[in-house]
C-alpha cells in the first residue's frame, strides 16, 4: 500500500464560478491536507484534521506555501506536430499542407513515433498536465508508441489513430476498410489497458471520403462508448471547401450529423465560426466545441466566442485546449491567457476563476469524468499539480502586492508557465521532480 500525506494550500471546483466573487463554486483551504492511497485521493480537509486520522509514519509531502490544485487537462492536441510548434503560414490550409502533413508522414517509422511520445508526456508532465485527448498520426504505430508510453506513466490519456484518405500526402493515407480495421486493433490492443482511453478519429471531412465517413459511422455504432474527435469550422476557407465536398450537407455540421458522429462523447475541435442552426445543433447533440486560443491566433484562424456559446438559450458545451502543434505552447496556464485576450478582443470578460474552472473541473465535465480527474475529491485519482505563483522574479515581485487568491490565480494565467508548475502527481506518484 503506497499512503503519502500532502500539505498545502488547495484549491478544488464544485462547479462552474458564476461570477469573480463566486466563492461558493470552489473549496480552498489554507492550510489543507490531502492524504493520498493507492493512486487516489483518500482524504481532503485541513491538515491538522487529516494528520491526525492518518497514521503515524505516513509519508508527508509538505508544499506550503503553493497551490494544490487538480491536474491540468487538455482537451485537444496533436502529438506527432511537437516539431510542426511554430511554422511559419497564411492560413490553416497552407499550414496543413506545407508543415503538418509532411511532418507527420514521419511516423511511418516507429522509432520516431517511440522517441516523441518520449519527449510528448515529458512536456505535458512539465506543464502541469496529468490528462489530454490527442491525435496521433494516421499510422498504427503512432498510436501503439503513444498508448504505450501513457501505460508506463499511468497517464489517464484519450487518443485516437487518425483516419483520413484524401486530400493529403500518399504516405499519409489509409482507407474505409484499412481506417475500420485498423482503429478496431487499437482499440482491442489499448481501450482500457491502464488508463487509456481510445477515440474514433476522423481528422475532419476535407480528409475523410464518404466511404470513410460512413467507417467512422460504423465504429460510433459498435462502439458507443468511445470518444469522437474531430475537427469542424475553424476557418473560413476550410468552411468553404468542405461544404463543396458535403453538397447535400446543409452546413459544416450537418456532415457529421449525417454520419451519427455527433454526441455526447464528441470532442470538436475549434468550432469557431458556427451558425446559430449549428451551435443548436451542438447543445442538442451534447457534443463539446474544443476551445483552442493559441492555435486560433496563432494560425490566424478566428475569435472564439466561447462566453456567447455559453450563454445561449441552448448553451454549448465547451473545453479549452493547446492544440499543439497549431498551437504554440503546452502550457494550459498560457492556454487561458489568450482565451482570456480573445474574449477582451470581443467584448466580454473572462475570469480568473471561469479560467481555472474550465482547465480542470470543466474539462473532466466535458470528457464526462468528473468521478475520476478534474477535483480534489476523495474517491477520486490522485492527477495532482501544485504551483508557485512566485515561480519567477518577475512574478514574485508582483506577488508583493497580491491581495487574495483571485489575484493570485490571475497572475499564474498572466505570466505562467512550465516556471510555474514545481510538481506533477500522477495517480498519486511525483513525475515532474524526476524528469530528466
Ligand atoms: N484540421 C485538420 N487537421 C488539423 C490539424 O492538425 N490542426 C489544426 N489546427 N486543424 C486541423
Ligand atoms: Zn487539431
Amino acid at each position: 500500500m503506497s499512503l503519502v500525506l500532502l500539505r498545502g494550500r488547495l484549491l478544488s471546483f464544485r462547479r462552474a464560478p458564476l461570477a469573480i466573487d463566486d466563492t461558493q463554486s470552489y473549496l480552498y483551504i489554507e492550510d489543507g491536507g490531502l492524504l493520498l492511497e493507492d493512486g487516489k485521493i483518500a482524504a481532503i480537509g485541513e491538515y491538522a484534521d487529516i494528520r491526525k486520522t492518518a497514521p503515524e509514519d505516513v509519508e508527508e509531502k509538505d508544499h506550503r506555501p503553493h497551490l494544490i490544485v487538480p491536474g491540468l487537462i487538455d482537451m485537444h492536441l496533436h502529438f506527432p506536430q511537437m516539431q510542426v510548434i511554430g511554422s511559419y503560414a497564411a492560413n490553416l490550409l497552407e499550414w496543413l499542407n506545407t508543415y503538418t502533413f509532411p511532418e507527420e508522414c514521419r511516423f511511418v517509422e516507429t522509432a520516431h513515433a517511440q522517441r516523441i511520445a518520449t519527449h510528448f508526456y515529458d512536456e505535458l508532465l512539465r506543464h502541469g498536465t496529468t490528462t489530454a485527448a490527442a491525435y496521433c498520426s494516421v499510422h498504427k504505430a503512432s498510436a501503439d508508441a503513444f498508448f504505450a508510453e501513457a501505460m508506463k506513466r499511468n497517464m489517464l490519456m484519450v487518443g485516437g489513430k487518425v483516419m483520413m484518405d484524401r486530400n493529403a500526402p500518399q504516405g499519409l493515407l489509409d482507407t474505409p476498410e484499412t481506417s475500420y480495421d485498423e482503429t478496431r486493433q487499437v482499440i482491442a490492443d489499448w481501450h482500457g489497458k491502464g488508463r487509456n482511453h481510445v477515440a474514433i478519429t476522423p481528422r475532419f471531412a476535407i480528409t475523410s471520403t464518404p466511404k470513410q465517413m460512413e467507417a467512422a459511422q460504423a465504429l460510433a455504432q459498435e462502439f458507443p462508448d468511445l470518444f469522437i474527435q474531430t475537427h469542424l469550422s475553424e476557418n473560413l476557407d476550410e468552411i468553404k471547401y468542405t461544404c463543396e465536398l458535403y453538397p447535400e450537407a446543409t452546413d459544416y455540421t450537418d456532415i457529421y450529423v449525417r454520419y451519427g458522429l455527433m454526441g455526447k462523447k464528441t470532442l470538436l475541435g475549434h468550432a469557431i465560426h458556427l451558425s446559430d442552426r449549428e451551435a443548436d445543433v451542438l447543445s442538442e447533440t451534447g457534443a463539446v466545441a474544443v476551445h483552442c486560443p493559441t492555435s486560433n491566433l496563432f494560425i490566424g484562424s478566428g475569435l472564439f466566442p466561447m462566453k456567447k456559446l455559453r450563454r445561449r438559450e441552448k448553451p454549448v458545451r465547451i473545453a479549452v485546449a493547446t492544440d499543439i502543434g497549431g498551437g504554440s505552447s503546452y502550457s494550459m496556464l498560457r492556454t487561458m491567457d489568450e482565451a482570456y485576450k480573445i474574449q477582451q478582443l470581443l467584448g466580454e470578460r473572462l475570469n480568473p476563476l471561469e479560467s481555472w474552472y474550465l482547465m480542470t473541473r470543466g474539462n473532466a465535465e466535458a470528457l464526462s469524468m468528473v468521478d475520476r480527474i478534474g477535483t480534489l475529491e476523495a474517491g477520486t485519482d490522485a492527477d495532482i499539480t501544485v504551483l508557485n505563483a512566485s515561480s519567477t522574479s518577475a512574478m514574485a515581485l508582483k506577488m508583493e502586492v497580491v491581495k487574495n487568491l483571485t489575484e493570485e490565480l490571475f497572475l499564474m494565467l498572466t505570466m505562467g508557465d512550465d516556471r510555474t508548475v514545481v510538481e506533477t502527481y500522477v495517480a498519486g506518484q511525483p513525475m515532474k521532480s524526476v524528469l530528466a
